[in-house]
């Protein structure tokens, strides 16, 4: 049987990643992007990727690219779009997907937070419409978080969560459309609480990091928060909340400290300077033992 023909529209950071996935697990994928350089390299940055990880250069073969989104979608059986973090872009893109694609083509965005419902709600089809929640980078990191809205239909989830599965990822339901669905409302409430010990000067920047990659960030990635709480007991769990949750950051917004960082043009690595400062050598030494730890991760799966 043929595998599903895949859309990819973006070929920035996500984008050249994700086509790389589902071209090496043997489907033939079309790639577009609307600036010209960003596509006319992505082949060159999967083929270095697909060296650098030892895996089948052969199928960069099965990644073609193209500048006309129309002819891009034409003929795919999945449409997944990762494209800037802005939900008019994203909003006018699957319009325009929506005419040029087949009418059974399944349509999917790797949106970081942006409910998926504002992105695609207005479409004729939106049982088709869902999302695809990649991590970065797609090629190192499992989890594909497989987002229904209200009016996705049951086949469309199952065939996407299928599609995932095959292709080596690890795709999880997430059955409500909320901002950041599962995974970054976790990650940004860590960062939250992060963020206000430095506001609180209970800590400096640096020894958050080391707290947490010292101590339970070591367990994070074979031991899950309620696995976590069920190992020590709910009981446990229930006392410690009763003492601690009404002493960390509640706020329903953005830190002021954070807010002033932005304002002050203190961007982190870009800038030289954020939480804390970084030199270039700083910085790249982190990307190398990131990268390192992600690869060495997937080489145990
Ligand atoms: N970077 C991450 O860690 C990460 C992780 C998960 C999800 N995401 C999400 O994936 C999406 C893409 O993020 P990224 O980091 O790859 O961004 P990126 O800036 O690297 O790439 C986005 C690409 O989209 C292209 N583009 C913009 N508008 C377009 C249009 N109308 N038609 C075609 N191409 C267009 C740009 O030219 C660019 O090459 C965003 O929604 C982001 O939130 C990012």
């Amino acid at each position: 049987m043929t595998k599903p023909r895949i859309a990819v529209i973006g070929a920035g950071l996500m984008g050249h990643g994700i086509a790389q996935v589902f071209a090496l697990a043997g489907h033939e994928v079309v790639l577009t992007d609307a600036d010209a350089p960003t596509l006319a390299s992505a082949r060159d940055r999967i083929l270095a990727n697909l060296r650098d990880l030892g895996d089948d250069a052969t199928a960069l073969a099965r990644v073609r690219v193209s500048p006309d989104l129309g002819e891009a979608v034409r003929d795919a059986d999945f449409i997944v779009e990762a494209v800037r973090e802005d939900l008019a872009v994203k909003q006018k893109l699957f319009a325009e997907i929506e005419r040029a694609a087949r009418p059974d083509a399944i349509l999917a965005s790797n949106t970081s937070v942006i409910p998926i419902t504002a992105i695609m709600g207005g479409l004729a089809g939106r049982a088709r419409a869902l999302g695809t929640h990649w991590w970065n980078p797609p090629y190192l990191v499992p989890l594909v978080e497989v987002i229904a809205t209200q009016w996705t239909a049951a086949s469309a989830l199952d065939f996407t969560m299928k599609l995932h599965a095959e292709i080596g990822k690890t795709p999880v339901r997430v059955k409500k459309d909320v901002p950041g669905f599962v995974g970054n409302r976790l990650q940004h409430a860590l960062w939250r609480e992060a963020i206000s010990l430095v506001e609180n000067d209970i800590c400096d920047a640096e020894t958050v990091d080391t707290v947490i990659k010292a101590a339970f960030g070591r367990r994070l990635a074979v031991l899950g928060p309620l696995e976590n709480a069920d190992l020590v007991g709910t009981d446990l769990t229930l006392a410690i909340h009763r003492t601690v949750l009404p002493a960390i950051d509640s706020r329903p917004g953005p830190s002021p400290y954070l807010e002033k960082l932005v304002a002050q043009g203190k961007l982190g690595m870009k800038s030289g300077e954020g939480f804390r400062t970084w030199t270039p050598e700083q910085q790249a030494a982190l990307r190398a033992r990131v990268l390192k730890h992600l690869k060495a991760a997937r080489a145990s799966d």
